[in-house]
């Protein structure tokens, strides 16, 4: 299987990963927000393994999760179902309003329990918010990836000005800004525009993914008629005339898919990837899903595709 160093990281990694948010306990959610539930209700343990499976053997050995993530449930499945298989670990510093600067280290400790293991590959902070300090946090940072804790360090959610902050003082302890986690797919390109993207080329950051089809609303099995339940109700994607906004799109999808015989959502993934900046992590809740998002790495776009999809979504740029 072909791998890329993640930005300037010696950590490699395939050019897909899988976003596994919606794996563990999903009651987990409903604790907090039972309007979740239905993004990840629909599957269990077994589906999970399966899509973990077919993941690995497509070579994709990524997954990324998060302490938030049904409560730590996501972290403690993904350490179980991991157990004993050589795949990479990609967890989050959390969000909460209480995080600041100086819980890092305990939380760092609490994923690594939950995930059974004694290292992560990738460790980012997952939203900037007033109570943490960018710079103390990358030097907390800089001691777990010393202490052996952290392989690579990344962030999500920074804007191109944080993103200089960050690489700014890690670089005063000779470590790279591997990544930062955003949202970025056909239907939502504010990456291009906001300075991301621009920024990540310029210091060498890989662009992680996340929502790369859109929570779904790329695959092309959403209507205004048959719209998601749960939680994406509320996303712009599903609500209002969303899902019409995006009818071409996903028919401009299907028909270049039908010249490779792969899917919308093959097709939307690959968008991403002919960037060779860019590494997206959709969610599978299946194998079946899973193994058809890792068809993606099977094939590629012609620049006179990448050229009709770009000017299709151009409106999503906004
Ligand atoms: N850093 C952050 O702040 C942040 C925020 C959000 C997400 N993330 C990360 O990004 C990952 C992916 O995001 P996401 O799951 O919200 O959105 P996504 O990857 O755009 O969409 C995934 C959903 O689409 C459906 N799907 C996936 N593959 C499919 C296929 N091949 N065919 C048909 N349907 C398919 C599944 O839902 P259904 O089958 O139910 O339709 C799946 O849950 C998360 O797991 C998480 O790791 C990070």
């Amino acid at each position: 299987m072909h791998t890329v160093p993640l930005g300037k990281s010696d950590l490699q990694v395939p050019r897909l990963g899988v976003g596994v948010m919606t794996w563990g306990d999903p009651t987990g959610w409903a604790r907090w927000n039972p309007a979740q539930l239905a993004y990840g209700g629909a599957h269990g343990i077994e589906e999970e393994r399966r899509a973990l499976e077919a993941s690995i053997a497509a070579g994709v050995t990524l997954f990324d999760t998060a302490p938030m993530y049904s409560n730590g449930a996501s972290e403690r499945r993904l350490g179980e179902l991991a157990q004993g298989r050589d795949i990479l670990i990609a967890t989050k510093f959390p969000p909460n309003p209480f995080s600041r600067t100086g819980a890092m280290p305990r939380a760092l400790e609490a994923s690594l329990t939950r995930l059974g293991r004694t290292s992560v590959d990738l460790y980012q902070h997952h939203f900037p918010s007033n109570q943490v300090s960018i710079p103390d946090l990358m030097n907390l940072m800089a001691d777990a990836v010393e202490a052996g804790k952290v392989k690579a360090v990344g962030v999500s959610n920074y804007s191109a000005q944080q993103m200089r902050v960050a690489h700014a003082a890690l670089a005063q302890r000779g470590i790279p800004l591997a990544s930062n986690q955003v949202e970025y797919s056909l239907l939502h390109r504010q990456p291009e525009t906001n300075g991301v993207l621009d920024t990540c080329y310029e210091l060498g950051v890989t662009l992680i993914a996340y929502q790369p089809l859109a929570s779904g609303a790329l695959t092309g099995k959403y209507t205004a008629g048959a719209r998601p339940t749960g939680l994406r109700r509320w996303m712009p994607y599903f609500r209002g005339k969303g899902l019409e906004a995006a009818a071409p799109v996903v028919a401009l999808l299907r028909e270049i898919g039908a010249r490779y015989a792969k899917t919308p959502a093959q097709v939307a993934l690959r968008w991403l990837i002919e960037n060779e900046s860019v590494l997206p992590i959709p969610g599978a809740k299946n194998g079946k899903q899973a193994a058809d998002n890792a068809g993606t790495l099977s094939f590629g776009l012609t620049p006179d595709e990448v050229e009709a999809l770009d000017q299709a979504t151009r409106a999503w740029r906004a």
